[in-house]
């Protein structure tokens, strides 16, 4: 039986302006009751920054760790955040060094992160940095009146992602444990966004996870990385969210690889009280570098 654990609690959160959504991405409806004294909770989602051992080190012409601290500059610098969430691909070149780079930026936040890996990442290297909890193949996390959950959806010498029997069965575990509204985070895609090459690569039961998903009314959404752009669709009583990458970007609805030349960017997701979620895309518009035009791959 594969363990999951659940994570440590973060600091009291501090309090929080009107988030003043004037185009919120997408919205879905409340099942559960409003708590007393709650308030909305904001988590920022980073997503596929790629970074290497050395700092200046390019991604198809992007300067990876620059990139970073911009979309997480610009992310901090717009919205009170309560937690971070890094949705894997954190680092291109399997380095100790790298995920050392990615550490020392996210401490600096002071704000609490989590982080899930993804199919570039090395688990033994990002293990010595951030230890074993943010590689559990399953956790979760209370967060105000929400739970988050993690999902490790890499499978070893894959670039797709695989959940299996046994992690599926453990997130039914969580999810049958209590009545909480929920986010679940994993890096691979569940559902078909319309382009053929990334689509051969999501997560390769996400079927079976969806499934499990329709059966807990609790399950407010699905927020992954892994497809390099935005995505939003609302199935049944929760929001599929794909996020653009702090670094290079993907073309939407390609059969083949082709980048983008829209800026790096973020998630903000707001979680209220009475489990209503509330969330939108940011980019980081002044960020000058965009990735070669006319690659085929990386
Ligand atoms: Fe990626």
């Amino acid at each position: 039986m594969l363990p999951f654990i659940q994570r440590p609690q973060p600091t009291p959160p501090r309090s929080l302006p009107d988030p003043g959504f004037s185009h919120p991405c997408v919205t879905n409806e409340s099942q559960a009751p409003a708590r007393r004294g709650a308030r909305i909770l904001t988590l920022l989602q980073l997503t596929d920054p790629h970074l290497f051992a050395r700092g200046r080190d390019q991604l198809l012409g992007i300067t990876t760790s620059q990139s970073f601290k911009s979309v997480l500059q610009t992310a901090l610098a717009s919205v009170p955040a309560d937690a971070l969430v890094l949705t894997g691909d954190l680092v291109q070149d399997a380095s100790v060094a790298g995920y050392r780079r990615l550490r020392r930026l996210l401490d600096a936040t002071r704000v609490r992160y989590d982080c899930i890996p993804g199919n570039h990442d090395s688990l033994n290297a990002m293990q010595q940095v951030f230890g074993t909890t943010e590689t559990l193949p399953v956790s979760f996390r209370r967060f105000g009146g929400w739970t988050l959950i993690f999902l490790d959806s890499t499978e070893p010498g894959h670039e797709g992602g695989r959940l299996g029997a046994t992690r599926l069965a453990l997130l039914e575990r969580i999810l049958m444990a209590d009545t909480s509204p929920a986010v679940i985070f994993l890096h691979h895609h569940p559902v078909a966004i319309r382009s053929r090459w990334i689509d051969g690569i999501g997560v390769a039961d996400g079927a079976a996870l969806l499934a499990c998903c329709d059966r807990h009314a609790r399950v407010k959404a699905l927020a992954f990385g892994h497809i390099h752009q935005e995505f939003a669709q609302q199935r049944g009583g929760y929001l599929l969210l794909g996020t653009p990458s702090t670094c290079l970007q993907f073309k939407p609805h390609q059969d083949r690889f082709a980048l983008d030349d829209r800026a790096p960017g973020f998630r903000e997701i707001q979680l209220h009280p009475d489990g209503v979620i509330q969330s939108r895309v940011r980019r980081c518009e002044t960020y000058p570098e965009r990735a070669i035009p006319d690659a085929m791959g990386y």
